[in-house]
């Protein structure tokens, strides 16, 4: 297979559903229904044991869009993103990037697949803390095979882009937290990988960094045309970033659409709780 062909893919769930537990396909059909029943998440963990990520999602992600999602801790974010590059399998349901129904993939595409199509981005940067920030930017390509001088040479574009000049020899512990960031940010990007996946990928800085590590993520995007599947606790990054932005609650889908449209119609008053706060209403 030709990975190369997905230049920007569309990112499909169909009724994607995660749940946490022993034997979890032969028992989500019975969490489903009692969901259904409208049984509470943590109702289900105490009758059952069972953990619920994400129920029944079915949404579209469109090439180069920028996608966030919201919600509040448990749920489901961090289990939506990494359904993407299957991190976590759907128990039901599908998710497929273009033609690709990623559950469906050997372990040898997997990784292919992963390698040329999907990059993530950590709250906590997940540097490599021994190797300069040159290495850490080039280890991706090194992973597929690049030699060390044609990887280096790649990276160091990356370190231009992303504003480190000056900085490809010096030790991730020497940076600060906005600077590891950075880097983060100059590693996921150099493979060239269509889709960028960012688990709160500014939570860990201060606001005014954050400020400006939104902003250039916003310049990046208009020039590269990636997909970017974003997760946010803070409404106000999600509103000033977003194309459009998912609202979970509880491993359900509460609301999708753009910034204004779920201003002007919030799906529910945690919603526009969210609208509210990214306005910096009381
Ligand atoms: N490996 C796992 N085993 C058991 N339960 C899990 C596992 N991973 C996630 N969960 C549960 O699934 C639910 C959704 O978790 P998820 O990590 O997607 O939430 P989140 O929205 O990303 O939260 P946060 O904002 O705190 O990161 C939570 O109730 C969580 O406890
Ligand atoms: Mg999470």
């Amino acid at each position: 297979m030709n990975w190369n062909e997905i230049s920007s893919p569309t990112i499909t769930f169909e009724r994607a559903s995660v749940l946490f537990g022993p034997s979890p396909e032969k028992n989500c059909p019975n969490i489903l229904e009692l969901m259904r029943q409208g049984q509470s998440k943590d109702n289900i963990r105490k009758s059952t044991g069972y953990t619920i990520g994400l129920i029944e999602v079915s949404l579209t992600i469109d090439p180069g869009e920028m996608f966030v999602v919201m919600g509040l801790s448990g749920s489901g974010k961090s289990t939506l993103l990494r359904l993407i590059n299957r991190l976590i399998t759907p128990t039901m349901g599908t998710t497929r990037v273009g033609q690709i129904d990623v559950a469906a993939l050997n372990q040898g595409d997997l990784l292919a697949f992963r390698r040329q199509n999907v990059s993530m981005v950590f709250q906590s940067f997940g540097l490599l803390p021994h190797r300069n920030v040159t290495d850490n930017i080039a280890f991706p390509l090194r992973v597929q095979g690049y030699a060390r001088s044609s990887a280096r040479a790649r990276a160091a574009g990356w370190i231009e882009r992303v504003g480190l000049v000056g900085y490809g020899n010096a030790m991730p512990s020497e940076l600060s937290s906005g600077m590891q960031q950075r880097v983060g940010l100059a590693r996921a990007l150099v493979t060239g990988a269509p889709i960028l996946l960012m688990d709160e990928p500014f939570g860990a800085l201060d606001p005014l960094t954050r400020r400006a590590m939104q902003q250039e993520l916003k310049a990046l995007q208009r020039d590269l045309g990636k997909t970017v599947v974003l997760i946010t606790h803070d409404p106000m990054e999600a509103f000033n970033l977003a194309d459009r932005i998912a609202l979970l609650r509880e491993g359900q889908l509460v609301q999708l659409a753009a910034p204004e449209v779920m201003a002007a119609a919030p799906a529910d008053e945690e919603v526009s709780a969210f609208v509210s706060a990214a306005r910096d209403l009381p």
